[in-house]
């Protein structure tokens, strides 16, 4: 595999974009939108700079893979030459199918459909195409350069040839892959989602405080980040998406989201990205943890 076709520049596609380019591949980068485009060349341009600071890499090295990157906006001029589509498009099931079919109809016949997906069916999505068998889910994790994992997704009809291509390829990025089966939320969120929601729930109860349980979850389990914080990092919104597709497809209430996640969703608190969830952002870098109106 040569030529890498990224669509979506946003947070995660200029992240895997990023890393391809970084090891050698020609990465054709598709946003709708030419500002998501420039930024996100300018984020990877960032990213690289910390690292020469780092030492991890050289100037040299930071041209090279910059060189590596040209930028479209619109699918047809970027995929002409794709061996692998890795789809990184907003989270939403309409738009990945349309997305999908219009990969299908006009990439190579060659081409692997991937999908970045944190939650929406492989198997539902690879229903749009012709090639059923070369649809797969390239779970990459935030920051993208940084996360060794990848969460390598079989849908029903994924062949093995391609399931092995992708865990040889993610290797060769230096990640790791784990092969896992498509049903809903893969391994990543179907374990944590539960954990952030079993968080809110206690703080919604009125077990703990914010800094109280993100603490007993730090200081006791050794996790770098407490489940309040990190869910205001993947951010409010996209939790609750992701736990309203575990309780619609296993149609088990333990999976229901948390009325609390649920208001401060409505009430446009959506953690990091709208300066303010369970902490807030928007004064100081510090996160400040935020008195709960909601709960009185
Ligand atoms: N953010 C995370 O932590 C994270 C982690 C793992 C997986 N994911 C998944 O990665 C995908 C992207 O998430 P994100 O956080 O980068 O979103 P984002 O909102 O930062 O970026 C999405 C980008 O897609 C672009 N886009 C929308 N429609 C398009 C189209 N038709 N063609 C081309 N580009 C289009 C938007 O302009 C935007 O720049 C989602 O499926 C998400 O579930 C996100």
């Amino acid at each position: 595999m040569e030529n890498i076709t990224v669509i979506g520049a946003g947070t995660m596609g200029n992240g895997i974009a990023h890393v391809f380019a970084q090891n050698g591949f020609e990465v054709s980068l598709v946003d709708i939108s030419q500002e998501a485009l420039d930024n996100a060349l300018n984020t990877i341009g960032k990213n690289l700079d910390r690292m020469i600071a780092k030492e991890k890499i050289t100037e040299g090295e930071k041209k090279s893979t910059l060189d590596h990157i040209t930028t479209f906006t619109t699918i047809d001029e970027g995929i002409a030459e794709a061996d692998l589509i890795v789809e990184a498009a907003t989270e939403n099931v309409n738009l990945k199918m349309k997305i999908f079919q219009e990969l299908d109809e006009k990439a190579p016949e060659r081409a692997i459909l991937a999908t970045n997906t944190s939650s929406i069916s492989i198997t539902q999505i690879a229903a749009q195409t012709n090639r059923a068998d070369k649809v797969i889910g390239m779970h990459f994790m935030n920051p993208v350069p940084i996360m060794k994992l990848v969460e390598v997704i079989r849908g029903y009809n994924t062949s093995d040839e391609v399931t092995n291509q992708i865990m040889g390829l993610s290797k060769s990025l230096g990640k790791v892959p784990v092969e896992v089966n498509d049903y809903p939320g893969f391994i990543a969120n179907r374990i944590l989602m539960p954990m952030i929601n079993e968080a809110i729930y206690s703080l919604y109860e009125g077990v703990a405080g914010v800094e109280e349980i993100d603490t007993v979850m730090k200081l006791g389990m050794a996790h770098p980040m407490g489940p309040l914080q990190l869910a205001d990092f993947i951010g409010l919104d996209v939790c609750l998406s992701i736990l309203n597709v575990l309780h619609d497809g296993f149609k088990n209430p333990k999976y229901a989201p948390c009325p609390l996640l649920v208001n401060m969703v409505m009430a446009g608190k959506k953690g990091v990205k709208s300066g303010e969830g369970f902490y807030n952002y928007a004064e100081s870098r510090k996160a400040e943890k935020v008195s709960h109106q909601f709960l009185k």
